[in-house]
C-alpha cells in the first residue's frame, strides 16, 4: 500500500485553519502536543511551528484512525488527514485555530516518542541545563520557535535591504592570523604548520577594510564571530554580526543608511515604525546623564554630577571621596514615597558588586530641607545647590553613590534601571533608538597604558588629532554605536585610511614599526596603494533578536547556545582528544590534565 506521504501532501500548518475552513478536507503533520481519551473519541491537539490544532479521533469517522489513536502519546510524531469541522461554542479561545477541529479519517504514526525528559510548554520550571541537553526538545516550544522565526525573519529582511542598496554579499577566512589585543582569540593547532596556530576571527574587521582597498565598495556579510571573553546574558563565545563596510562615506552618510536597515527590519517584522533620524547622543553627555554608555532612555530617571556642590558640604563620606579624585553623583527620583525604607536599605548590597560601599539618600521636604541621616552633617549651601542641580522637588528621594568616576557613573546607572524596574517607569512598549558618538579613541587599562576603545584603525575627529601626543586622554574617535532599549545593537567607526595619521595612532598606542608591521603589516602594506576613505559598522544579529523577540537571554535566540561556561550540554564540546589526534598536532598536555599520556584523569590547574 502507497505510504502516507506518498498518498498525500501536507495542505496546511497547525496553525492555519479558521471557521471559513469548515468542510474542507485537510492534511496535517505534527507532534502530540496533548492527548485526552474521552471514552468514545481520541482527542489531540497536534503542534508544529506554526500552531496547534484539535484533531478528534471518532470511531464513526474511522475505526482504524480511532484504534490507532489509542497508541498516541505526546510528542509522537503522525500525519493525518480528515475533515475540518466548527467547534460551534465550544471553541477554544487559547489558540488562533479554536474555532474548528478536524476529524481524522486516516492517522499515520510517522515514529513514535519516548517519555520526554521535560513537558514541552512555554511555561516550565525545567532546569536550563536539563533543557540544553535535550536542545532540540526545547526547540519545540512554542516560545523559542517563535523566537527563531523572528531571527530568520530579521536576518532576511536586512538582506534584503542591503542587496536593494547594491551591498555585495563577501565570505572572509574564520581562520585567520593571531593578533594580540583585542578580545581574546580561540585558537585552532595546524597540522600541516607543527607548533603554528590559526585564531578564529573575532571579527571580520581587517579584511572587510581590504575588500575596500580592493574596491568593493559596499560590502556586508552575516557572519559568525569568535571571542573567548567572559560571558554573560547578552554576550556568547560564537555570535554572528551584520558586518558592513561602505568607501566614500562619513558619519552621517552610513548612518543614515543602517538606520535604514533597522526601520526596515522592525517593519518587516513587528510592523513597527522606528522615527527617522534616530537621535544622537554624544559619549561624554550619555556618561553624565545616565552613568553608561548605552543609556536606556524608555525610562526619564537622569543622573548629575554633584561634586562641585557637594566640596566642603562636611559630610565626611563625601568630602573623602572627592578628595581622592572622586566624584559625587546624583539620581533625583520624583514621587519617591514609592522608594520604601527597605528598598532605599537594599540599595547598598545592589550596588557592593560595582565596589561600592554604600549608597546615600535623602528625601526633600516641604521647603527643600533633607530627611536623611547625614543631613545634619550637611553645609545648608551645599544641600541648597544639590537641590538646584537635581531639579529637586518636595516629596523626591535624591540618592547619591560617591566613588572613582567610572565606579560612579557605573553603579548609579545600574541604580538607575533596577529602580525604573522596581517602580515599573520603563516604557514596555516604546522603542528607544539612540546613536552614541563621540566616544574616546583610547581607554586605560588598569596599569595605566593606553589602549584602543574600539580597534587601532578607528579615525580620530580631526578637531582632536593634535591631541594625539599631548594629550591622548582627550582625543574623540569617529566611532558611533547604536544603543535599543538600552542594548548595544552595533557599533562602527571611520577609518584611518592616511598612513601618517595610523602611525601617530600606533605610536600613541606604544606600538612600534616592528610590532606594527608584525600585527598588521598586510593591511598597512595594501595601505600603500590608494585606500579609499571608508567606515563601517557591526551588528550583533543575535542582541537584535534578542530585542525583536523579548527574548531576556542571547540563549532564546541561538538555536544551539553555549552555557555561561562556554560549553555545549548536548554535544558535550568541548572534549579531550585521544593521544594519537595530539601527536598528530604536536600538542603535549601537561602531565597533571586528563587526556595527558599517563594521567590518572586529575583536575586541570584552574578548573
Ligand atoms: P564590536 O566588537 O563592537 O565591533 O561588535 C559589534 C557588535 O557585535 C555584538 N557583539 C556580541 N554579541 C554577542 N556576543 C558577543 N560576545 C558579542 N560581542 C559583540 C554587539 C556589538 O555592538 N569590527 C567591529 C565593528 C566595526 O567597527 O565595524 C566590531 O566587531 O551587538
Amino acid at each position: 500500500m502507497a505510504s502516507f506521504l506518498a498518498k498525500h501532501n501536507k495542505t496546511h500548518s497547525c496553525g492555519a485553519l479558521r471557521k471559513s475552513d469548515e468542510g474542507a478536507t485537510v492534511v496535517l503533520t505534527g507532534w502530540i502536543d496533548n492527548r485526552r481519551d474521552h471514552g468514545g473519541c481520541v482527542f489531540v491537539d497536534l503542534r508544529d511551528r506554526a500552531g496547534v490544532t484539535q484533531v478528534v479521533f471518532d470511531p464513526q469517522a474511522s475505526a482504524d484512525a480511532h484504534e490507532r489513536a489509542g497508541r498516541l502519546r505526546s510528542e509522537f510524531c503522525i500525519g493525518v488527514a480528515g475533515k475540518v469541522l466548527s467547534r460551534g461554542d465550544n471553541i477554544n479561545p487559547r489558540i488562533a485555530t479554536g474555532d474548528i477541529e478536524v476529524v481524522a479519517h486516516e492517522l499515520e504514526i510517522f515514529s513514535p516518542s519516548e517519555t520526554p525528559p521535560f513537558p514541552i510548554e512555554d511555561r516550565i520550571d525545567t532546569n536550563e541545563a536539563v533543557r540544553l541537553k535535550h536542545r532540540y526538545l526545547d526547540l519545540r516550544r512554542p516560545a523559542l520557535q517563535r523566537n527563531l522565526q523572528v531571527r530568520s525573519a530579521a536576518t532576511h529582511s536586512a538582506r534584503q535591504y542591503l542587496a536593494e542598496c547594491d551591498f555585495s554579499e563577501i565570505e572572509t577566512p574564520f581562520m585567520v592570523k593571531y593578533t594580540p589585543g583585542g578580545a581574546r582569540n580561540f585558537v585552532v593547532p595546524s597540522r600541516l604548520s607543527p607548533g603554528q596556530f590559526y585564531a578564529l576571527a573575532e571579527s571580520p574587521q581587517i579584511y572587510k577594510q581590504l575588500l575596500m582597498v580592493a574596491g568593493f565598495e559596499r560590502y556586508y556579510q552575516i557572519v559568525r564571530c569568535f571571542r573567548d571573553e567572559d560571558l554573560r546574558q547578552d554576550r556568547q563565545p560564537e555570535f554572528t554580526q551584520i558586518d558592513i563596510e561602505m568607501s566614500f562615506v562619513e558619519e552621517s552618510g552610513l548612518q543614515e543608511l543602517v538606520e535604514g536597515m533597522i526601520a526596515r527590519v522592525w517593519n518587516d517584522v513587528l510592523g513597527v515604525d522606528i522615527p527617522r533620524p534616530i537621535r544622537r547622543m554624544g559619549y561624554a553627555e550619555a556618561m553624565e546623564k545616565y552613568g553608561v554608555d548605552k543609556p536606556d532612555l524608555r525610562l526619564d530617571l537622569v543622573l548629575c554630577d554633584v561634586t562641585e556642590a557637594c566640596k566642603g558640604s562636611g559630610f565626611r563620606i563625601f568630602d573623602t571621596a572627592i578628595e581622592r579624585g572622586g566624584i559625587v553623583k546624583c539620581m533625583r527620583v520624583p514621587e519617591g514615597d514609592r522608594l520604601t525604607r527597605s528598598m532605599l536599605d537594599g540599595l547598598t548590597d545592589f550596588a557592593k558588586p560595582y565596589g561600592v560601599k554604600g549608597v546615600a539618600f535623602a528625601r526633600i521636604e516641604e521647603g527643600g530641607g533633607w530627611r536623611a541621616p547625614f543631613a545634619k552633617n550637611f553645609a545648608d549651601r551645599a544641600r541648597e545647590s544639590v537641590n538646584a542641580l537635581a531639579g529637586a522637588q518636595p516629596g523626591d528621594v535624591l540618592l547619591f553613590v560617591a566613588d572613582k568616576p567610572k565606579t560612579a557613573n557605573t553603579c548609579m546607572g545600574a541604580i538607575r534601571l533596577h529602580i525604573g524596574d522596581k517602580l515599573g517607569m520603563i516604557r514596555e512598549d516604546e522603542w528607544a533608538c539612540l546613536w552614541i558618538t563621540d566616544p574616546p579613541l583610547f581607554e586605560r587599562g588598569d596599569d595605566g597604558t593606553l589602549a584602543s576603545a574600539h580597534h587601532p584603525f578607528t579615525a580620530p575627529r580631526e578637531q582632536d588629532e593634535g591631541a594625539l601626543e599631548s594629550n591622548p586622554d582627550s582625543v574623540r574617535a569617529r566611532a558611533y554605536d547604536l544603543v535599543i532599549n538600552g542594548v548595544e545593537a552595533g557599533g562602527g567607526s571611520i577609518r584611518i585610511h592616511d598612513r601618517a595619521l595610523q602611525e601617530r595612532v600606533f605610536s600613541a598606542l606604544g606600538i612600534g614599526d616592528e610590532e606594527a608591521e608584525a600585527k598588521f603589516g598586510f593591511l598597512l602594506e595594501a595601505f600603500r596603494y590608494g585606500p579609499p576613505p571608508h567606515g563601517g559598522i557591526a551588528f550583533g544579529l543575535d542582541r537584535l533578536a534578542m530585542l525583536l523577540s523579548g527574548a531576556e537571554s542571547l540563549r532564546d535566540v541561538i538555536a544551539f547556545p553555549k552555557t555561561q561556561r562556554g560549553t555545549d550540554l548536548m554535544a558535550d564540546a568541548p572534549t579531550s582528544l585521544d593521544e594519537r589526534q595530539l601527536r598528530e598536532l604536536f600538542i603535549q598536555l601537561a602531565p597533571n590534565l586528563p587526556g595527558a599520556s599517563g594521567a590518572s584523569g586529575g583536575t586541570a590547574p584552574g578548573s
